[in-house]
């Protein structure tokens, strides 16, 4: 498949909103949210686990030729401790500072049931953490989770509790069930008087920006998208970049499928608002109606942009990273790793926007690669969707 304007014929942009709320600045060193002090000890602890490695990150460079920038690249999570996507750094961390302080006070782990709701890839690592921790680990999903997630987390020793309704559906259930019954709720959203597990989970989710500013040799990017869901990941990886830059931090700017867009409606409002989901986009991770405060608290200061997209370009493009067209040889992409890619891509053929974006021949552009092949069946069904486009 040759890289040209036939490629990227689905990459298309719903709504692009520049943030009035960004000012830029020093990085704040939070007090109750991330700061050097948790990412540092977040580092020391997700470094030292056997089997941690940077993920790999990836120069695009047919792409970039393609938009005319001085370089593309992509931080690839498909390969992160086994559990093919960045979400392990979170939850398993999360588990394992609740379960080290827990046998401080002498309980034992055995004892100790934690549990989420989750489109599936938060809930294999809060299991995988589970199962690294010997103590128990009730999950909640929600009607449109695929049963290949659903199956994942069983055979990391969850019990699955399937709910009627939508995320948010599913988060009640699991709030409803864990005051019923002494569990330990471990969230990647917070809420009023609950914001300890979220922020570790985010703390965990700064190793990836962590790693990145390493792999580009202490410079930051003058671009990077930010795939939006409840605004966890963002946060965490805007947060060591920010730290890093200071006021000369690069244009951050978030996406989110237009069907689940609480961020940029939050942005427009300047104000967290809730999004009511009424259909579900492909990429589930991104399917959250409503921004989590924490990372609220990270992001409205730090993004330049919101933009949302369609599922459009999804197939075609995990084709596109599987066949390797964009550089770099072949990629294992699942769907919500094509969001960065498509907002850029779409952008690029709107003059306006790409102008407004501020990008030019000097731009370095970060993607997030979120996932890989997270549902395997469905990985498989949209690549050779992707290819017959
Ligand atoms: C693969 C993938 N990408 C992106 C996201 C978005 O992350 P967050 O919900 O922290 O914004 C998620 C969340 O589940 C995800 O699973």
């Amino acid at each position: 498949m040759p890289l040209d304007q036939q490629t990227f014929t689905e990459c298309k942009i719903v709504k692009a909103i520049a943030n009035r709320g960004h000012r830029p600045s020093p990085f704040p060193e939070f007090d109750d949210n991330l700061n050097s002090h948790n990412m540092n000890k977040a580092y020391a602890a997700i470094s030292a686990w056997p089997h941690y490695h940077p993920t790999p990150l990836i120069s695009l460079d047919k792409l970039a030729d393609f938009c005319g920038v001085a370089a593309v690249y992509y931080k690839d999570e498909s390969q992160r401790l086994d559990l093919k996507s960045f979400k392990a750094l979170g939850g398993a961390y999360a588990v394992a500072n609740l379960i080290a302080s827990k046998k401080a006070e002498g309980i034992d782990p055995a004892s100790i049931t934690v549990t989420t709701a989750t489109d599936g890839n938060h809930g294999r690592s809060v299991v995988w953490g589970a199962q690294q921790a010997g103590c128990r680990a009730e999950i909640y999903i929600h009607e449109h989770v695929s049963q290949e997630r659903a199956d994942a987390m069983a055979a990391l020793g969850a019990k699955i509790n399937r709910i009627t309704g939508n995320y948010e559906a599913s988060l009640a259930a699991c709030k409803d069930d864990a005051a019923a019954h002494g569990w330990h709720i471990v969230s990647d959203t917070s809420w009023a008087g609950y914001r300890e597990m979220p922020l570790d989970i985010m703390a965990g989710y700064s190793v990836m920006g962590r790693e990145a500013i390493a792999q580009m040799q202490g410079a930051g990017p003058s671009h990077c998208f930010l795939p939006i869901g409840v605004g966890g990941l963002a946060a965490g990886i805007v947060a060591p970049f920010w730290q890093h830059m200071g006021a000369n931090l690069g244009k951050m700017i978030g996406v989110e499928s237009y069907m689940s867009a609480c961020f940029l409606e939050s942005i427009e409002a300047q104000t967290p608002s809730l999004v009511d989901i009424s259909e579900e986009t492909l990429m589930a991770g991104l399917s959250c109606g409503e921004i989590s405060d924490l990372a609220w608290q990270i992001l409205q200061p730090s993004l330049s942009h919101c933009l949302s997209i369609t599922d459009d370009a999804i197939a075609p493009l995990m084709a596109g990273f599987a066949d390797g067209v964009f550089g770099g040889g072949a990629i294992e992409a699942g769907e919500c790793s094509t969001a960065g890619l498509t907002a850029l891509v779409a952008a690029k053929k709107d003059p306006a926007l790409w102008q407004k974006l501020g990008f030019g021949p000097t731009s370095v552009v970060l993607l997030i690669g979120t996932e890989g092949a997270t549902d395997p069946g469905l990985y498989d069904q949209l690549i050779t969707e992707g290819r017959q486009k």
